[in-house]
C-alpha cells in the first residue's frame, strides 16, 4: 500500500497543472500522479486552436465574461466565470515562463486570433498545436518537483471512501495486471471528458469518462450532463478535428452549391473583412445545427462516410496556411489526401466536448470530503449549455491550479487515513475485479457489441436534435445494455498489458456516463445551447434556468436541480 498526501488522477493539462500547484503549495506534501497513459499521450496533446484570455488593451474582463455567459446560453455560474476570466491571463503568462512557445506578432507580443463566439481576438496559440506545446511545458515543469511521483499506465478502478471522506484509490497496474492500493488524504480527478460514449468524436480512445464514473459511484452528482458539444468541423470517417482556428484565420463553410450557407441562418451577411465575427465564427452549437438543416434541405454532399460540407481555405493562400494552421494542412493531406491550399476540406459536425461533469464549486471541491475535480471531467459550471472554443485549455490551467491549491490546503490539515478499513475496502474491490473482469469465466456478450450498441443509441437519442420518444428509447436501451454487460466474455486471460480488460472497465464507466447524459437530457424539457429538442424548441427560463444534477441509484439516474448564479448579466435572447 503506497501512501501519499495527494493523489491526482489524470496526467493531462489539468492534472499536471494541479500537480505543480500542489507541489508549490508545500514541498512537504507527497503527491501521486496516476494516469492510464504516459502523460504526454493525454488528450490535451491534441488540442489545436488555442487558449483564451484577456491579453490586449482592446479587450476587457467584462467582455470575455459576457461572451462566455452568452455562449453558455445563461446556464454558466456568473461568479465562477468572472473568477475564471480574472485568473486566465496570469496562467498563460506563467506557461510562457515555463517555456510554452506561443506564436508571436512581429512586435514580440503573444499573438491572439479570432474564435467562435468571442467578440474580440483573444485566443492565444502556438500555431495549431497549442495543446501539444502546453502539455510539453507543463510536463517538463512537473519533472523538477521531487515530491511528484508518477504512476504511468495505471488504471483507477474505484475511490476508497471511509468515514465520509475519500482516502485513496485502487489501481490496476496495466504493465503487470496487479491490483494495488494508493492511499491519500485528498484525491483530484482530472481525467478529461467522455466523448467516446458516442460513435463519432474528436476525442482520443482514452476519453471514456473514467473520473466522472468514479465520482458518480462514490455518491457525487454529475452536473449538466445533457449538454454535449458538437464541433462543426471534423473529418468524415475518422472524426479528426479540423481546428476552429481555420475559420478564425478566415476559412469559409460552403454547401454543395459552393454557397456560404450560414448567411441563411441569421449569422450573415458575409463581409470582405479578413475576420468575420459572425458567419463561420458563430458558436459551435448553432453552426452544428445549421449543418443539419442544410442536410435536411439536401444541400450537403454525400460521401462514403455520410454527409459533409466544405471548409474552404484556398483564399487564405499557402503562406498563411503554412504559418498559422500547418497542422490542418498536414492532417488533411495525410488522412484524406487533400491539400487545402488547392482544394476544400470535407467536414461535418462531430462530438467534441462535454459541458457537464463532476459537480464542483469554484474551488474545485465536490460534495465528498477530500475529493476535487478539474478540467473537462468537472463542471463548475463556467461553460453552461455551450462552451466557447478555446476556453477549455484555459479552464484546465485555472481550475487545475485551483484544485492543486485546494487539495494541498485540505491535505495539510488532515491526519493520515488508518490503513485497516482501507485494506478491507481494497479486498472487496479485488474480489469485485476478479469476479467481473480479471478472472471472469464464461459469458456470451462481446465488449465491442455492447459498445457499438451504446454508440448507436446515443447518436440516435441524444445527438444534435433530440425528442422525447428517441431519448426514452435511449434510456431504455442503456439499461438493457447495463444488464447485458454482466455477461461479457473475455478472450485474453493474460495479465501483462491486457487491453481487453481495460476496454471492459472503460465500457463499464461509459455506460454510467451515457445513462447520466440520456436521463438528464430527457428531463430537461426545453432547448438551450447544445441541448436542442424538436418537441420543446424554446428556452424556458421560468422552469429550466437551473443546473441538472444526476445521482446514481440502483434504479438508474435520479435527476435533481440546483440554481444558476446570476450576478451582472440578466438572461436575454441569444442572438448573434
Ligand atoms: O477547434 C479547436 O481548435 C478546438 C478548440 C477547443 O475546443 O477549445
Amino acid at each position: 500500500m503506497d501512501t501519499y498526501d495527494i493523489i491526482i488522477v489524470g496526467g493531462g493539462g489539468a492534472g499536471l497543472r494541479a500537480a505543480i500547484a500542489a507541489a508549490e503549495s508545500s514541498p512537504k506534501l507527497s503527491i501521486a500522479l496516476v494516469s492510464k497513459v504516459y502523460p504526454m499521450r493525454s488528450h490535451t496533446v491534441s488540442a489545436e486552436g488555442g487558449t483564451a484570455a484577456v491579453l490586449r488593451d482592446n479587450d476587457s474582463f467584462d467582455t470575455h465574461a459576457k461572451d462566455t455567459i452568452f455562449g453558455a446560453d445563461f446556464l454558466a455560474d456568473q461568479d465562477a466565470v468572472e473568477m475564471f476570466i480574472n485568473e486566465a491571463p496570469g496562467e498563460l503568462i506563467q506557461l510562457e515562463h515555463w517555456g510554452c512557445p506561443w506564436s508571436r506578432d512581429p512586435d514580440g507580443r503573444m499573438s491572439v486570433r479570432a474564435f467562435g463566439g468571442m467578440s474580440v481576438n483573444r485566443t492565444a496559440f502556438a500555431a495549431d498545436k497549442t495543446g501539444f506545446h502546453m502539455l510539453h511545458a507543463l510536463f517538463q515543469t512537473s519533472l523538477k518537483y521531487e515530491s511528484v511521483n508518477r504512476y504511468d499506465e495505471c488504471f483507477v478502478t474505484t475511490l476508497l471512501v471511509n468515514d465520509g471522506r475519500v482516502q485513496g484509490i485502487t489501481i490496476i497496474n496495466i504493465y503487470n495486471g496487479q491490483v494495488e492500493v494508493i492511499t491519500g488524504k485528498a484525491v483530484i480527478l482530472c481525467t478529461g471528458g467522455g466523448g467516446r460514449v458516442f460513435p463519432f468524436t474528436t476525442n482520443a480512445a482514452i476519453k471514456t469518462g473514467d473520473g466522472m464514473a468514479l465520482a458518480y459511484r462514490a455518491g457525487v452528482a454529475l452536473k449538466d450532463m445533457e449538454f454535449v458539444q458538437y464541433h462543426p468541423t471534423g473529418l468524415p470517417g475518422t472524426g479528426i478535428l479540423i481546428t476552429e482556428a481555420s475559420r478564425g484565420e478566415g476559412g469559409w463553410l460552403t454547401n454543395k452549391d459552393g454557397y456560404r450557407y450560414l448567411q441563411d441562418y441569421g449569422l450573415g451577411p458575409p463581409t470582405d473583412e479578413p475576420v468575420h465575427r459572425k458567419m463561420e465564427l458563430g458558436p459551435r452549437d448553432i453552426l452544428s445545427r445549421c449543418h443539419m438543416q442544410e442536410l435536411e434541405k439536401g444541400r450537403t454532399f454525400e460521401g462514403p462516410y455520410g454527409h459533409y460540407v466544405h471548409l474552404d481555405l484556398r483564399h487564405l493562400g499557402e503562406n498563411k496556411i503554412n504559418e498559422k494552421i500547418p497542422f490542418v494542412r498536414e492532417l488533411a493531406r495525410k488522412y484524406i489526401g487533400i491539400d487545402p491550399v488547392y482544394e476544400p476540406i470535407p467536414v461535418r459536425p462531430v462530438v467534441h466536448y462535454m459541458m457537464g461533469g463532476i459537480s464542483t464549486d469554484a474551488t474545485t471541491k465536490t460534495t465528498l470530503a477530500g475529493l476535487y475535480a478539474a478540467g473537462e471531467t468537472a463542471c463548475v459550471s463556467i461553460n453552461g449549455a455551450n462552451r466557447l472554443g478555446s476556453n477549455s485549455l484555459t479552464e484546465c490551467l485555472v481550475f487545475g491550479a485551483r484544485a492543486g491549491r485546494s487539495a494541498a490546503e485540505y491535505a495539510s490539515a488532515q491526519s493520515s487515513p488508518s490503513s485497516k478499513p482501507l485494506e478491507a475496502l481494497a479486498r472487496d474491490e479485488q474480489q469485485r475485479l476478479d469476479q467481473q473482469f480479471l478472472r471472469k469465466e464464461g459469458g456470451k456478450e462481446r465488449i465491442a457489441t455492447i459498445r457499438q450498441e451504446m454508440h448507436k443509441t446515443m447518436e440516435e437519442g441524444v445527438g444534435i436534435y433530440r425528442n422525447e420518444e428517441a431519448m426514452q428509447k435511449t434510456c431504455n436501451t442503456l439499461s438493457q445494455l447495463r444488464e447485458r454487460f454482466k455477461d461479457i466474455s473475455f478472450d485474453d486471460r493474460s495479465s501483462i498489458f491486457n487491453t481487453e480488460v481495460i476496454a471492459a472497465l472503460e465500457l463499464d464507466f461509459m455506460l454510467d456516463v451515457a445513462g447520466a447524459i440520456a436521463h438528464s437530457a430527457a428531463n430537461r424539457k426545453e432547448s438551450r445551447g447544445s441541448h436542442t429538442r424538436t418537441d420543446f424548441p424554446k428556452r424556458d427560463d421560468e422552469n429550466f434556468l437551473k443546473h441538472s444534477l444526476a445521482h446514481r441509484t440502483v434504479d438508474g439516474p435520479r435527476i435533481e436541480y440546483s440554481p444558476v448564479t446570476i450576478t451582472r448579466w440578466q438572461p436575454e435572447e441569444r442572438k448573434y
